[in-house]
């Protein structure tokens, strides 16, 4: 199927399995030709995860892989919505509005990209993987987890990766310490030109601070609470030095430099 060059398009769309990969995580697989066809990696779907009065709101997910006319979300269960996700079976529908946002941009002549996940957050990192291997990119994956039993997606990502190194706080898998105590290695040791990253926000600003600290690009994925998904709500500003933006049109990867940290780890009030 061609790519909708309207988009985002709002699509109906059909459960084709969803299952638990790791403890609290699921792995959603959707029927969604026309998002399949134009998403690209580090978007988003809006989904409404349910009809009526429960969980009103659309929920925010990555687009985790987007193979024919399948997408899969990968889904931490948190609260009310995702709550309904783990839930659905086979055969159940739904409706999304996407691809939103703007994804990673990689720039040509980069050879050797780290990309660094905490948890979820390897979602959006999977799909730029799959692409930069797709264009010759040598890849390193460091994926950092609380524990052994939420770890996921590692598989994954050592098919295409040149390297994959996970952390664990509690040391139950890979290395026992901070993510960012593996990428700071990393970064030490080897020479990228690219770093991407997605995570707690934490986690993010120290990857940021990491790679300026060796002069390497960064580009972060910004998770923020999102109402509307499309620009009109405002509820996802991000502080940026070119002034406030909109994490769900303008993002939700930025630039690491362009974003002021001091004034994103708390977004104002509207
Ligand atoms: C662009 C984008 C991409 C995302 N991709 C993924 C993904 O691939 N997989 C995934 O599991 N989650 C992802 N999230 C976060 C996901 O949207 C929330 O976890 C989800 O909306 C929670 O819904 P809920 O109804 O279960 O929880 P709620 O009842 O709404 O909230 C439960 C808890 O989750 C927190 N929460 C709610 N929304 C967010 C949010 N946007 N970011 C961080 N914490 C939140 C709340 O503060 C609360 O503590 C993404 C968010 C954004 C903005
Ligand atoms: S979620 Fe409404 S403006 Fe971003």
């Amino acid at each position: 199927m061609m790519a909708d060059d309207t988009r985002p398009t709002l699509e109906r769309v059909t459960v084709l399995a969803n299952e638990r990969v790791a403890e609290g995580v699921g792995l959603m697989v959707l029927h969604a030709p026309r998002c399949a066809a134009a998403v690209q990696p580090g978007e988003f779907v809006h989904l409404r995860v349910a009809t009526g009065s429960d969980a009103i709101l659309r929920r925010p997910f990555s687009v985790y892989h987007a193979h024919g006319e399948r997408i899969e979300l990968l889904y931490q269960v948190l609260g009310k919505g995702t709550l309904l996700m783990a839930e659905k079976i086979a055969g159940d529908e739904m409706d999304l509005v996407g691809p939103l946002g703007h994804g990673w941009h990689v720039p040509e002549g980069v050879t050797h990209a780290l990309l660094v996940a905490g948890g979820l957050g390897a979602a959006p990192l999977a799909m730029l993987a799959e692409k930069m291997a797709q264009r010759g990119i040598a890849v390193t994956v460091a994926l950092g987890t609380p524990t052994a039993e939420r770890l996921f997606g590692r598989e994954d990502f050592e098919r295409i990766a040149r390297q994959v190194v996970v952390a664990t706080d509690d040391g139950s898998a890979g290395e026992h310490g901070f993510v960012t105590v593996a990428a700071e290695r990393l970064l030490s040791e080897q020479r990228f030109d690219l770093v991407c990253t997605c995570g707690p926000e934490a986690m993010e600003r120290a990857i940021a601070r990491l790679a300026s600290a060796h002069r390497v690009r960064c580009q972060v994925s910004l998770e923020r609470l999102m109402a509307c998904g499309i620009g009109a709500c405002l509820s996802c500003i991000v502080s940026t030095r070119d002034g406030l933006k909109r994490a769900c049109v303008d993002g939700p990867v930025f630039d690491a430099e362009e974003v002021v940290w001091d004034a994103s780890q708390t977004p104002p009030k509207h």
